[in-house]
C-alpha cells in the first residue's frame, strides 16, 4: 500500500497531481527547488480546492484535511522518505535525466519512480538509473483535478508489478487509466499534436479566423475547446516540442510542425501563459 506519494516539481502539473493525492488520503511531499515555487502550487492548490468546494463536491473540511496532507518542501534529501515518486518538472530531458539519477541514488530500492513526462521517452530515463523495472510513464492531462485520464507508459524495462502497482496508485487517485508502449507520443498526443497542427495550419493558409476554426471543432465535434484555444492552453512552446518528438522519432512528414506555430514561439507567444498566442488573454 503507498502511503507517502514525493511530487517532484510544484508547477501546474505537479500541484495539481498533488491535490488530487491529497483528496485520496494520500500523504503528499511537494518538493521545488525554490520556496516561492512551493508556495505558488499550494496557493494553486487552495483555489482549485476552493473550487471544488463552491460547487459542493467537497465539504471545508475535506478541503482542509486535504491541505493538511500536503508537506512542502526544498530539501531534496527529504524526498528519501517516500515510498512511491511522481516527477513533474520541466520538459527539458538534460534536467529530467539528471532527477533521476539523483533520485535513484536517494530511494530505497523497491521505491517506483514514475515519470508525468508528455514526449520524452521512458526507456531513455529509466536508463540513467539502477532500477529500470522500476521506472514508469504517468502521464496526467491538465487540469488535473478535473481530467480523468492518466496514460500509464510503460517503458521497454517496466516490469509487470511496477506496472500493475502504478495502474492501483491511479485508481485509488480517482483516475482512469490507459497504458500505452513507449512511443513517441504515447496515446493521447499522438493523436492530439497533429489535430492541433492542422488546425494552425489551416489558420496559417487562411482557412478560417482563429475563432471560426475553434467553434467549427466545439460545435462540429462536441469537444470543450476547438484546437488553437487548447493549444493556448496547453502552451505553444509545449506543443511544438512535443511535434518535434513526433516528427523526429517517427520520422513521418506528415508530423512537421506548422511554421506559424514556430513563429508564435520564437515571439515568445506562448498563450494562456504569456497573455498573448492565438487570443489575447
Ligand atoms: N480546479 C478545480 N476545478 C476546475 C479547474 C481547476 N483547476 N478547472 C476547471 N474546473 C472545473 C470548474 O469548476 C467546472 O466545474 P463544474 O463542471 O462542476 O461546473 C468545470 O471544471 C468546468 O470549468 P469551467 O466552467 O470554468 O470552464 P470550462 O467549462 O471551459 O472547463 C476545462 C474548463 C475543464 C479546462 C474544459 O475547457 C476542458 O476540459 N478543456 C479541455 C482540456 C483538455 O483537453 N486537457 C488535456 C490537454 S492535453 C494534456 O494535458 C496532455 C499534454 O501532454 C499536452
Amino acid at each position: 500500500m503507498i502511503n507517502k506519494i514525493a511530487i517532484l516539481g510544484a508547477g501546474q502539473m505537479g500541484s495539481g497531481i498533488a491535490q488530487a493525492a491529497a483528496v485520496s488520503d494520500k500523504d503528499v511531499l511537494l518538493y521545488d527547488v525554490k520556496e516561492e515555487f512551493v508556495q505558488r502550487g499550494i496557493k494553486a492548490i487552495q483555489t482549485s480546492l476552493d473550487r471544488f468546494v463552491q460547487k459542493g463536491k467537497l465539504t471545508p473540511a475535506d478541503k482542509d484535511a486535504a491541505v493538511k496532507r500536503i508537506q512542502l518542501t526544498v530539501n531534496f534529501q527529504d524526498i528519501a522518505a517516500a515510498d512511491f515518486v511522481i516527477e513533474a518538472i520541466p520538459e527539458d530531458p538534460a534536467i529530467k535525466l539528471d532527477a533521476f539519477k539523483r533520485l535513484d541514488g536517494l530511494l530505497k530500492q523497491d521505491v517506483i519512480l514514475a515519470s508525468n513526462t508528455s514526449s520524452i521517452s521512458i526507456t531513455r530515463i529509466a536508463g540513467v538509473t539502477k532500477r529500470p523495472d522500476r521506472v514508469i510513464g504517468m502521464h496526467f492531462m491538465n487540469p488535473v483535478p478535473v481530467m480523468k485520464l492518466v496514460e500509464i507508459v510503460q517503458g521497454i524495462a517496466t516490469s509487470e508489478s511496477t506496472l500493475s502497482t502504478t495502474l492501483e496508485l491511479a485508481k485509488q487517485l480517482g483516475k482512469t487509466t490507459v497504458v500505452s508502449k513507449d512511443s513517441a507520443g504515447f496515446i493521447v498526443n499522438r493523436i492530439l499534436a497533429p489535430w492541433i497542427n492542422e488546425a494552425v495550419y489551416a489558420r496559417m493558409e487562411g482557412v478560417a479566423t482563429a475563432q471560426d476554426i475553434d467553434t467549427a471543432m466545439k460545435l462540429g465535434t462536441n469537444v470543450p475547446m476547438g484546437p488553437l484555444e487548447l493549444a493556448d492552453f496547453i502552451g505553444l512552446d509545449t506543443m511544438l516540442a512535443i511535434l518535434e518528438v513526433l516528427h523526429n522519432d517517427l520520422g513521418d512528414p506528415k508530423y512537421r510542425p506548422c511554421p506559424l506555430l514556430r513563429k508564435y514561439v520564437e515571439a515568445g507567444m506562448l498563450g494562456k501563459k504569456t497573455g498573448i498566442g492565438f487570443y489575447k488573454y
